[in-house]
Order: C-alpha cells, then sequence, then structure tokens
C-alpha cells in the first residue's frame, strides 16, 4: 500500500499519462474496434486509473511500447481505461475484478490474455515472437556483437555449424520457451570462432547487470534432453537473486531468501536492481544452501498477510527465510549487509527460530481512517455531522485484513471529501445496537442525516468499487468525483 506521498505523486504522474506514453495507443468505446481491425497484432491493456498495479505496469508498459516500435514490427501495444471513456467495451468484455487485464488480438480476434511477467521486456519478449521465430538467426559477427552487447535482458544463443541432437533440442526448448527468453542461433563460422564454442548453448547475461559475482556467459554442459536444457536456462536466467512474481512462482522452491520491498510508484520499476545489488554478495556467499530472490509486496499481499509487514515505508524491505519443510523465519533488524549476512548465516545453521504468527496485531488507525470503540463511538460515528463508511474489522481474519488496506487507499483518496472512513476491531469492542445483532456484515454507509439506518455494503472490496459506491451515495456530490465515481477533474496545478 502506498503511503500518502506516493499516492500523491501517484495521481501527478495519472494526469500527465496521455503524453507520456507516446507509442501507446489510447483507445476509448469509440475507436476500439477500428483499431482493432487496423492492428493486425494488438495487445490491450484494461486497466482504471486508481489500481496500483495498473500503476505500476505503466512505465515498464511504455517502455516496451518505445522498444518495439524501434524493432519496426507490425506490432501495436494499447490500453483502454475502464472507468472512463473505455467503460462500455469493459463491461461487454465483462472485464473487472483484478485490473490490468491484458489481451491479445490477431487480426480483431482474441487470442489469449498475457499471463507473462508485467515488466518491459516480458511484454516485448511476448509481442516479438508474436512476429519473429522463437531463435533468430545471426549472421555475421555484427550482428552477433550487436544482438548481444544491445540486450537488457538474458539471451540464449545456439552456435551449430550443422546439423546434430543439441541443435534440435535447442529449437524444441526455444518453441517452448519463446515467449519468456529471448533465443538465438548462428551457422556463422567467423562467430563460432570468435566465442570458441561449436554444438554449443551458451547463456548471456546482460551488460547492464554484469557484476563480479556472477559469469558473463555460462555454457550448457548437461545431458541433452530439454528437460535439462530448460532448467539450465531457467536456473541461469535468474543468476544469483531472482526476480519473483506471481508469474515465476514455481521456478523458486524452498529453501529460499526472499526480499519483498516496496514499489516506489515513481520510480519506473527500478528496486529490484536496487536490492538484487545489495544481495548480491551475501547470495555469493550462501549459493550453496539457499537461493535468494526479491518480490514487490504489493504483488504478494496475500502470502504477506501473516507477517508484520510495513507497508507504508518507501524504503524498508521485510526478508522472509523459507526452510525445505516450510517453516518460516524473519529477519527483524533493518536491512543492512552486515545484519543480513548474519541472518542468513544463522538460517543455514539451523540457529533461527520459526516464526509463529502472534497474536493478531490490531489495526493501528493512521490519520487517514479513524478508529472506533465502544466508548467513543458516539464522536467518531453517530454524531460526527459526516457522512461515514464503517468497517468492522476482524484482526483475525485475512479477507478483513485485504479490506481494511483497500479502505485505507479509499480513505487517501477521499481526503478532501465531506466523508469518513471509521473502523472498528470487533475483536476489542463491541458492535453497536443498531446493527444487526447476530448477522453483522463487515462494510457499512452512514448517512450524515440517519446514522440509526445503517445501508449494507454489498459491493466488490476494490478501492474503486468502494469509490463508486460512496460516490453515488454521497449526501452532497463529492468534490473530487461525479456520481458515477469517475475522478472529475485534472489536478495538473499540484
Ligand atoms: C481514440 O479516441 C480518443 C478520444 O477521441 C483519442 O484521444 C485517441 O487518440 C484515439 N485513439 C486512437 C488510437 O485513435
Ligand atoms: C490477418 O488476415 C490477413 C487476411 O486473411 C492475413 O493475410 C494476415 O496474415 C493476418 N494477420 C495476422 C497477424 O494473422
Ligand atoms: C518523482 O519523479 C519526478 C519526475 O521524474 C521527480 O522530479 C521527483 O523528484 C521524484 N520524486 C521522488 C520522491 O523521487
Ligand atoms: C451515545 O448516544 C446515545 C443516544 O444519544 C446514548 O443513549 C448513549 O448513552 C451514548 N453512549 C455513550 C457511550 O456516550
Ligand atoms: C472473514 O470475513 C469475511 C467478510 O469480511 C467473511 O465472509 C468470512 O466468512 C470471514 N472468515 C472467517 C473465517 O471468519
Amino acid at each position: 500500500m502506498p503511503n500518502p506521498a506516493a499516492l500523491l505523486l501517484l495521481s501527478l504522474s495519472l494526469h500527465f499519462s496521455l503524453c507520456r506514453d507516446p507509442n501507446v495507443l489510447q483507445l476509448t468505446d469509440t475507436n476500439f474496434s477500428h483499431r482493432l481491425k487496423q492492428n493486425p497484432i494488438l495487445l490491450v491493456a484494461f486497466f482504471i486509473p486508481w489500481c496500483g498495479p495498473c500503476q505500476k505496469m505503466r512505465p515498464q508498459y511504455s517502455r516496451a511500447a518505445n522498444i518495439l516500435k524501434g524493432y519496426n514490427l507490425p506490432v501495436a501495444l494499447g490500453k483502454l481505461d475502464c472507468s472512463g471513456l473505455g467503460k462500455r467495451t469493459c463491461e461487454q468484455k465483462q472485464i473487472g475484478h483484478h485490473f490490468p487485464v491484458i489481451h491479445l488480438y490477431r487480426n480483431g480476434s482474441f487470442v489469449k490474455e498475457y499471463t507473462n511477467t508485467k515488466d518491459c521486456f516480458g511484454f516485448v519478449k511476448f509481442m516479438r515472437v508474436q512476429i519473429l521465430p522463437s531463435a533468430v538467426e545471426l549472421k555475421s559477427v555484427d550482428e552477433f556483437k550487436k544482438f548481444i552487447k544491445g540486450q537488457e535482458d538474458v539471451v540464449v544463443v545456439g552456435f551449430f555449424e550443422e546439423e546434430s541432437r543439441l541443435r534440435k533440442m535447442f529449437f524444441k526448448v526455444a518453441e517452448k520457451m519463446k515467449e519468456r527468453i529471448f533465443f538465438a542461433y548462428t551457422r556463422c563460422e567467423k562467430v563460432l570462432l570468435r566465442e570458441g564454442v561449436n554444438n554449443g548453448i551458451v547463456l548471456f547475461r546482460p551488460e547492464i547487470t554484469h557484476c563480479r559475482y556472477e559469469e558473463e556467459r555460462v555454457l550448457f554442459t548437461g545431458r541433452v534432453v530439454i528437460g535439462e536444457i530448460k532448467n539450465f536456462i531457467i536456473k541461469n536466467y535468474y543468476g544469483l537473486v531472482g526476480c519473483r512474481s506471481p508469474a515465476n512462482i514455481i521456478h523458486f522452491p524452498n529453501p529460499l531468501i526472499i526480499l519483498y520491498y516496496t514499489v516506489d510508484y515513481n520510480s519506473s520499476g527500478k528496486e529490484p536492481g536496487y536490492w538484487r545489488l545489495r544481495m548480491l554478495k551475501v547470495a555469493h556467499k550462501y549459493q550453496k544452501y539457499v537461493k535468494f530472490v526479491t518480490s514487490a509486496k504489493d504483488d504478494f499481499e496475500e502470502e504477506l498477510v501473516d507477517y508484520p509487514v510495513e507497508y507504508g515505508n518507501l524504503m524498508r524491505p521485510f526478508v522472509l527465510a523459507k526452510d525445505l519443510e516450510n517453516k518460516k523465519y524473519i529477519m527483524t533488524e533493518e536491512f543492512t549487509s552486515e545484519n543480513f549476512d548474519r541472518f542468513v548465516d544463522d538460517f543455514v545453521h539451523h540457529r533461527l527460530e520459526q516464526y509463529h504468527k502472534s497474536k493478531p496485531v490490531p489495526f493501528e488507525g493512521d490519520g487517514v481512517t479513524v478508529m472506533a470503540s465502544t466508548s467513543n463511538f458516539n464522536n467518531t460515528v453517530t454524531n460526527n455531522g459526516k457522512d461515514t463508511l464503517l468497517h468492522f474489522y476482524d484482526p483475525g481474519n485475512h479477507t478483513s485484513r485485504l479490506v481494511a488496506m483497500v479502505l485505507r487507499e479509499a480513505a487517501h483518496l477521499l481526503l478532501e471529501e465531506d466523508v469518513v472512513v471509521v473502523t472498528m476491531d470487533i475483536g476489542e469492542h463491541e458492535i453497536p445496537p443498531i446493527f444487526p445483532e447476530d448477522k453483522v456484515e463487515s462494510l457499512y454507509w452512514l448517512p450524515k442525516d440517519d446514522k440509526e439506518n445503517p445501508i449494507l455494503y454489498t459491493g466488490r472490496k476494490e478501492v474503486e468499487d468502494v469509490i463508486q459506491f460512496v460516490a453515488e451515495k454521497a449526501t452532497t456530490k463529492l468534490k473530487n468525483y461525479d456520481r458515477d465515481g469517475n475522478p472529475t477533474h485534472v489536478k495538473d496545478e499540484l
């Protein structure tokens, strides 16, 4: 969950989005079908401006569009705002739930949903192979040098002078993994000589991530079977510290050390690299015993629900270790090289105490949402003089914690409105008598002038839905949203 500063910057960047993504087609209900026909291979991101993952993806998507344009391939990336000018199209396609949703269209027909990682090279690799063969041929030393030098991602190159079993397997693997890995091959004698490889497969790490702890190129030396080649690529693709996302989670079995970082929406997604660098030395030292990865907190909220993770703080990472038996250990000290080294050392020597979820932590008010108790209920709710959204928070319940996070985000967006978001911890406090005793649901709307008759909220527990609901129900129209929940003015003076 971004902190208020991040949210402010987020809304700021959002309003400039039109000019900042020059190569992403801005689609609307009126031109969607036309553009679909015009672009034989089109990737469309259905988004809503205030969803965190959409914000995080945006710079990556934009950058991918720029790179693809540079390749001069007849593919295009577009996006459609499901809360604004693309609402009708999204409704027709029944797009909702977890934004962003990304679809691939070929000649106007839906092909499949995009499930690759939502980073720049995820998009580029995926779109490239919709046109190009699974492995491109490098015909000269010059082409080879350019290909290797220009990459910012891992590439796998086959060196084959003639037909061989390895060559056959290489192309099979390339076909299977083409949407996730860049493959190339060469028959050029000069390249084979220059690299000193014939009938071999080499994985090259991008120049920008070269560091003294990792080899720049790795030669495949395993048995010539598809499975071994694939594993070789996966293992070396991620290197000493992998980037773990929901799309590649199966590549990282235990034992595992995960550093969860907070995404700064202002920094174009450079965090994984930042933390990776800080982990490399220790990862190198202990690589025989445990695998190291980074993950974005936002991508793994459910996984982190039982841990004391801070979402507000931009810099502070959370470190979790999981052993072979899936027992969990957490690092409690500040993240420094020395502390991290000690934590890992203790982990591999079984000196750590297993983490047990302690008694659920009561939800602390954070200045944005108000905490209600039995004794202050009249002040915080009944007589507060404002429209009120009231959440009965159950600290022991996953769903309830997630709702609390959604409400915190909604509360930020409603800061300037005549609406308060109130949280009441039902583990600690008695439910006030105006609510049905036997069957209390989690979220209620209490209009300013009618606090005796709470209205149950039954919509989806997503920020946009909550905002829409509040916008519709508000006693006086909101300042920043129309009655349908669309933002009303561009805050470019911020
Ligand atoms: C679609 O229409 C909108 C609104 O008229 C316009 O801003 C946008 O540039 C159009 N997009 C394309 C790809 O034609
Ligand atoms: C689109 O359809 C045309 C005509 O049927 C065909 O020639 C072309 O290859 C198709 N394009 C793609 C990307 O499938
Ligand atoms: C956010 O980005 C803008 C523009 O790139 C920059 O001027 C500003 O300093 C950044 N803010 C933070 C907190 O990094
Ligand atoms: C809250 O107000 C109601 C009605 O005005 C009153 O009966 C009740 O005693 C008050 N509760 C507290 C804790 O002050
Ligand atoms: C958790 O809360 C949700 C509603 O917030 C409710 O539907 C669900 O039954 C609760 N789960 C448990 C285990 O109490």
